[in-house]
């Protein structure tokens, strides 16, 4: 039993962010913070912080709580094994009776696991620093590989002695039970599992030991170089990343994460400074893994060895993390070295240096690299068309495809056209699969409240879905991005887009397209705009009960019609065009919605205005008229200017 004192205390110490910030990357969004949410897979963040209610809420999933249920819900833990945690955080001490043999069996087995992992650490450690053969064997062996020994005690180093009955021996005299210890993977049958190794322990993300790696030290055995713990209740080896506990800050920090092999690669670079560091430990990257870094930032940054086995797992594995809308870039090490020896090797400043010239975009590195490889060769080239438009598919975000096939195009020197259509049939076929996938699982019905919100009274209300509609052929070419904005301003005309400067997301969208207010194509989607502005100008505010509730009907029935309508651009984009299917759902963040939905909007009049022009100079040629050619040119040359800033704006998003 905690005493209620030291509860409180800890209750009181404990601040929402910083708690949560141990494993969510929260950025501010006025007085709170916001972030993607650890309870539920999202894209777009609705977990929010209030620092100043010391609580958190998701308005995805419905939880929330303060730090201890924060706690509680993201580590499985009771509540008293909460407030340790949190109490360990925050260095508060709790009067806990003695640890003895008896107590450990009574707690909960996962907290035994940790405790009992804990003690291999130490013991492991003391080995290494303290113990002769630890010294002579383990600790001359990390020394010459350059570690420092406050890098060596940081990451928990340690050195498994030679005799393969010492730490079985030691740890059932100290009455950890026999059970755990084979269960952890430390002891098997009976005897010591790691021997005559130096030890790697490996963290979790609040920094408790979950697992050892044992590395040889004898170079001419048949033995492995490596090996693990077992997978058990606290390890899971497809969840965690090497390094993470200790790189977790500096990732936030630099908004970037670079990614290695070998836990030596982290220990190294964190040693000189790299600080925003981790491992996949040897395999290629899991789901788990990837959806864990983008808790802390969506910039990944991976280091290959320079060899033909690195550039070809430079190529593996990685649409995964191109599907989960990460921004990748690849550095390719100098032939026959890992981070590791080439940071030993040409010293940090050089190395930093290194990695940031020669850091790539995942997808252009491909493309060069495949490029490279298939010469002339006709047949081949198709192949490799085909294998760069499958990894740009793969990227959710429609305008960073659009930037893809741009560049790959220019690159291959194939024609746009021909890259954008075979980019869309692999976006459709994506899409049909997911649909597939989700009708599949759900059945024709779809819940629409998520499960476990606050409205739904813990039962899910099932819905019917509004059919997809088919695009209406006779639209104006403009009219989906028109009808977006329609939509946009009746659904979260009101909201807040920026508390800093207090305007709504009305007031953004409206404030931006004043020029273009007479020139829409659809006059209804026109009328709704107007609408709006009035309201806004006078001062009256905005919601989409005002628009459903409208007494003029046919206003009202496409308010209803636009709230409902899927989220979907696509065909209004036409041949020409990128598949414009976003895979998120609008709710999901409003003001991004706005932003690109704005962006898209000036975009398309843009280049109507582009074209439009350059009939009128085709036109011209004809009468010879050079005086009005040059200014027709010159607005060309704006227009543009327009389009291209645009366009790089659209680019600033895609490279960052
Ligand atoms: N690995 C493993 N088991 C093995 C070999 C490798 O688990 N038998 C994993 C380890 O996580 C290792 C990583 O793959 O860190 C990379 O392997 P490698 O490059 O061979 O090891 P390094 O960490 O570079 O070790 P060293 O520098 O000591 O050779
Ligand atoms: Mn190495």
């Amino acid at each position: 039993m905690i005493p209620q004192k030291t509860v409180q205390e800890i209750l009181e110490t404990a601040k929402i962010e910083e708690v949560v910030q141990d494993y969510v990357n929260l950025k501010r969004r006025g007085s709170n913070m916001i972030g993607l949410c650890p309870f539920h897979n999202e894209k777009t963040p609705s977990f929010t912080v209030s620092p100043t209610k010391n609580l958190f809420k998701c308005f995805g999933c419905g939880k929330g709580g303060d730090p201890a249920r924060f706690i509680m819900e993201h580590e499985h833990l009771g509540f008293p094994d909460a407030l340790k945690q949190l109490a360990g955080k925050y260095r508060i001490e709790i009067e806990e009776k003695e640890m003895t043999p008896e107590f450990a069996a009574e707690q909960q087995e996962r907290e035994s696991l940790f405790i009992v992992n804990e003690f291999a650490k130490t013991f492991y450690q003391d080995q290494l620093l303290n113990t002769d053969i630890g010294k002579s064997v383990g600790l001359s062996y990390f020394k010459e590989r350059g570690f420092r020994e406050e890098t060596i005690k940081k990451f928990g180093l340690g050195f498994a002695p030679n005799q393969r009955g010492e730490f079985t021996t030691k740890a059932t005299q100290m009455g950890y039970k026999p059970e755990y210890l084979e269960k952890l993977g430390l002891t098997k049958n009976g005897r010591d599992f790691f021997w005559n190794r130096v030890m790697f322990t490996i963290h979790n993300l609040s920094g408790k030991p979950i697992a050892f790696a044992g590395r040889i030290l004898q170079k001419d055995v048949k033995a492995p170089k490596y090996i693990n713990s077992p997978e058990t209740d606290i390890y899971s080896k497809s969840k965690i990343l090497y390094g993470a506990y200790f790189a977790k800050r500096d990732i936030r920090k630099q908004d970037e994460c670079i990614l290695v092999e070998g836990y030596t690669d982290v220990i190294s670079l964190h040693q000189a400074g790299i600080e925003n560091v981790v491992a996949s430990s040897g395999t290629s990257l899991t789901e788990g893994q990837i959806l864990l870094i983008k808790r802390f930032t969506p910039n990944i940054k991976i280091l290959y060895d320079g060899d033909a086995a690195g550039i070809k797992a430079a190529l593996r594995g990685l649409d995964l993390v191109l599907e989960k809308d990460m921004n990748v870039k690849v550095v390719l090490l100098p032939d026959g070295e890992d981070p590791d020896s080439y940071l030993q090797n040409a010293g940090a400043t050089a190395f930093k240096e290194y990695i940031d010239q020669q850091a790539k975009d995942f997808i252009l590195f491909k493309t060069d690299l495949l490029l490279s490889e298939v010469g002339n060769d006709p047949v081949k080239r198709a192949g490799l068309v085909r294998d760069i438009v499958d990894s740009i598919a793969r990227v959710p975000d429609p305008f960073k495809r659009a930037f893809y096939v741009k560049e790959c195009a220019r690159v291959m020197e194939l024609e746009e056209e021909v890259l954008i259509s075979e980019t869309n049939k692999v976006v459709k076929k994506i899409l049909q699969k997911r649909e597939f996938d989700r009708n599949r699982k759900r059945g024709p019905q779809v819940n629409i409240v998520p499960e476990g919100s606050p409205t739904d009274g813990g039962k899910s209300k099932v819905e019917i879905v509004p059919p997809i509609e088919s695009p209406n052929k006779e639209m104006g070419r403009d009219e989906f991005q028109e009808r977006d904005i329609a939509r946009l301003l009746i659904a979260f005309g009101g909201e807040i887009f920026d508390e800093e400067e207090e305007i709504t997301v009305a007031e953004y969208i409206l404030s931006n397209i004043e020029e273009v207010l007479d020139d829409f194509d659809n006059k209804e989607y026109q009328d709704i705009v107007k609408k709006c502005l009035d309201r806004v100008v006078s001062k009256q505010t905005l919601s989409a009960q005002y628009f459903i509730g409208h007494t003029d009907h046919t206003l009202s029935a496409l308010s209803i019609d636009l709230l409902h309508s899927p989220y979907e651009y696509s065909d209004g984009w036409g041949e020409r065009e990128l598949y414009l299917h976003s895979q998120k759902m609008p709710e999901e963040n409003f003001s991004k919605d706005s932003t690109s939905a704005l962006m898209r909007f000036k975009l398309k009049k843009i280049i109507r205005l582009c074209e439009k022009n350059q009939q009128q100079l085709v036109d011209l040629k004809a009468e010879n008229d050079s005086n009005k050619i040059m200014r027709l040119l010159k607005v060309q040359a704006k227009l543009n200017d327009l389009r291209n800033g645009l366009a790089k704006e659209l680019g600033t998003v895609i490279l960052k």
